[in-house]
């Protein structure tokens, strides 16, 4: 059994498709904790009522993003991987360092195409007819680390932005809990 922690900011749609797919002990992946710099998020929610530890992080309290990160890596069990499934900060250089080659992230487009936090809105206002879903290996710059997997989604002419945020999320849901049992299958953790 591979013990995971996901760490993430909002809904947390991906933090349930993970414990959905993994509610399945055959996956060999146990989610062991939500790290969130929220407190209010609804991905809080999801994790408690899920049964999943959740550490909060507050950022602003810490006082600077080396403090937290020190913060929750004394927060942190034993774990082969941490999931960035829509956690909205940059990592910095402690993170990093404590979990070389254990941290990937999911991105809403396909990199290196329309990195950053609008990665959904910036290819629909660009006007591509394709765009998709990135899951790569996190390092010190914005969604730039080495890609893991990727999935196409195309965008069909007078298809609206809500549209395309529904289908990029149902690929997401599919594609990142994949990526983590592939990273299994090739002994990467
Ligand atoms: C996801 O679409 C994820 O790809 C995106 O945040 C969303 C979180 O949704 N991440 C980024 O944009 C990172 N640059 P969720 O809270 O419903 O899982």
């Amino acid at each position: 059994m591979k013990n995971i922690a996901i760490f993430a900011s909002g809904t947390g749609s991906n933090f349930a498709a993970l414990q959905a797919a993994f509610a399945d002990p055959a996956r060999g992946v146990h989610i062991s904790v939500l790290v969130c710099d929220h407190a209010h998020a609804a991905v809080v929610a999801k994790a408690r009522t899920a049964g999943v530890p959740v550490v909060l992080v507050n950022y602003k309290q810490c006082g600077s993003k080396a403090a937290a990160e020190q913060y929750i890596i004394s927060k942190l069990p034993t774990i082969d991987l941490i999931v960035l499934a829509g956690f909205m900060r940059i990592l910095g250089p402690d993170l990093l360092a404590a979990y070389p080659r254990k941290i990937i992230n999911l991105h809403p487009a396909l990199l290196p195409s329309f990195p950053g936090r609008t990665g959904i809105a910036d290819a629909y206002e660009y006007g591509v007819k394709v765009t998709g879903v990135t899951v790569h290996y996190v390092d010190a710059g914005v969604d730039s680390g080495e890609i893991i997997a990727q999935e196409p989604v195309r965008i069909t002419a007078g298809e609206s932005l809500d549209e395309l945020e529904t289908a990029i999320h149902a690929v997401e849901h599919v594609l990142l809990p994949n990526a983590v049992t592939e990273l299994i299958k090739e002994g990467a953790i």
